[in-house]
């Protein structure tokens, strides 16, 4: 048996997907039934064959929740962890906490009483370190707590440290850190915003770049590195290095519609992110920009896949493609947003 938790988010549904393509029986996390349907669309996205979709077994649990999870582990032999809590607000940041480091030190606590077989657990470059020479960041960069990290880093790093223990308790571990993750079926959250913002009018872009990957080669490098003889290690997963810049042109293009024409430098975001601050605390809703996503916007890493390239003749899809597909995927009747 294997189990996924996040089962009903961007890297879960489509793992879910792939998964259900072979033999091995599946449990899946989720904590309400209103987002299994997006599930469903995912795999409609990819099947029509609707018995792929009921192959799995869907399990109401909470990762945070012990005596929910306890159940979950009953006959699981793998486990690919892709659960948390993606937040740049500040205000997120204990709940980030609670769900990406305590969420995931329960899941390792019951796959170790449990002696799984394997378990991967879905990190991210945040938790990766910087490079203090401009050169490519690789797996072996360690991740500098003296820095100004971002909550989300933080907590994705001290989970990371919880897998790792896994590790040292016995059980083989595969960590992967993908980039920015493209994929289509969550179109109001994560990079699916980017798609809707900018096929709504959205005029700026920013020089920062960083890492991009399909949500097909996560969950494709996932399965494979699971079926390896590869244990306790971790890879970086990257297609290429991208501006946000060339991404949001890209997109554009794709839609047929303008590109944004505004770019915003750093001293624009220094202040907007304040006012958004003072806005958020006046008026008790979330900012619409916050510091750590404003600073990300300009921040300029280049990352290296090359060990995963090297170790499994791993292959990636170009950006360019997949945003083409992304495109075509869009439901541009807004009512459908949310649902495809
Ligand atoms: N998206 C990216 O660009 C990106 C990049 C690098 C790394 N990652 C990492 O990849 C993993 C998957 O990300 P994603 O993009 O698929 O995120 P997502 O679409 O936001 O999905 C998050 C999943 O976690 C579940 N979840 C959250 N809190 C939970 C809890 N307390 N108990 C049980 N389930 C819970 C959510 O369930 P509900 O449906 O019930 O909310 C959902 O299924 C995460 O670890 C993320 O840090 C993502």
């Amino acid at each position: 048996m294997i189990l996924v938790t996040g089962g009903t988010g961007l890297v879960g549904s489509h793992l879910l997907v792939h998964l259900s393509f072979q033999n091995e029986p599946i449990r899946a996390i989720y904590r309400s039934t209103s987002s299994l349907e997006k599930v469903k669309k995912v795999f409609l996205s990819y099947t029509n064959d609707a018995t792929f979709f009921e192959k799995i077994e869907w399990f109401l649990a909470d990762i945070t929740d012990v005596p929910s999870m306890i159940p979950a582990f009953f006959g699981v032999k793998q486990v690919y962890h892709c659960a948390a809590f993606i937040s740049f607000n500040p205000k997120d940041y204990r709940e980030m906490r609670k769900i990406n480091i305590h969420g995931t030190a329960i899941v390792v606590n019951l796959a170790i009483d449990a002696k799984v077989e394997k378990f991967c657990y879905v990190s991210s470059i945040a938790a990766v370190g910087e490079s203090l020479t401009n050169d490519m960041i690789t797996e072996e960069n360690e991740w500098n707590k003296e820095l100004d990290n971002s909550g989300y880093s933080i907590t994705k790093f001290g989970a990371e440290m919880e897998v790792w223990r896994a590790s040292q308790e016995g059980i083989p571990v595969i960590v992967v850190n993908p980039g920015v993750i493209l994929g289509s079926g969550f179109w109001d959250s994560g990079s699916g915003k980017l798609f809707s913002q900018i096929y709504n009018g959205f005029q700026f872009y920013t020089d920062g770049i960083t890492g991009f990957v399909s949500v097909k080669d996560v969950v494709k490098a996932m399965i494979l590195l699971m079926k390896s003889e590869l244990k306790n290690e971790r890879f970086i997963l990257v297609s290429e290095n991208k501006s946000f810049k060339e991404v949001f042109f890209s997109i554009a293009d794709a839609f047929g519609l303008k590109r944004p024409a505004r770019k915003i430098i750093y001293w624009q975001t220094e202040v907007f992110w304040r006012i958004a601050w003072l806005i958020s605390k006046i008026t008790q809703k979330d900012p619409l920009i916050s510091k750590y996503s404003a600073r990300s916007a300009h921040h300029i890493s280049y990352y290296s896949s090359d060990k995963i390239k090297k170790i499994l003749n791993f292959e990636f899809e170009n950006i360019e493609n997949i945003v083409q597909e992304m495109v075509s995927k869009y439901p541009k009747n807004k009512e459908l947003l949310n649902i495809f």
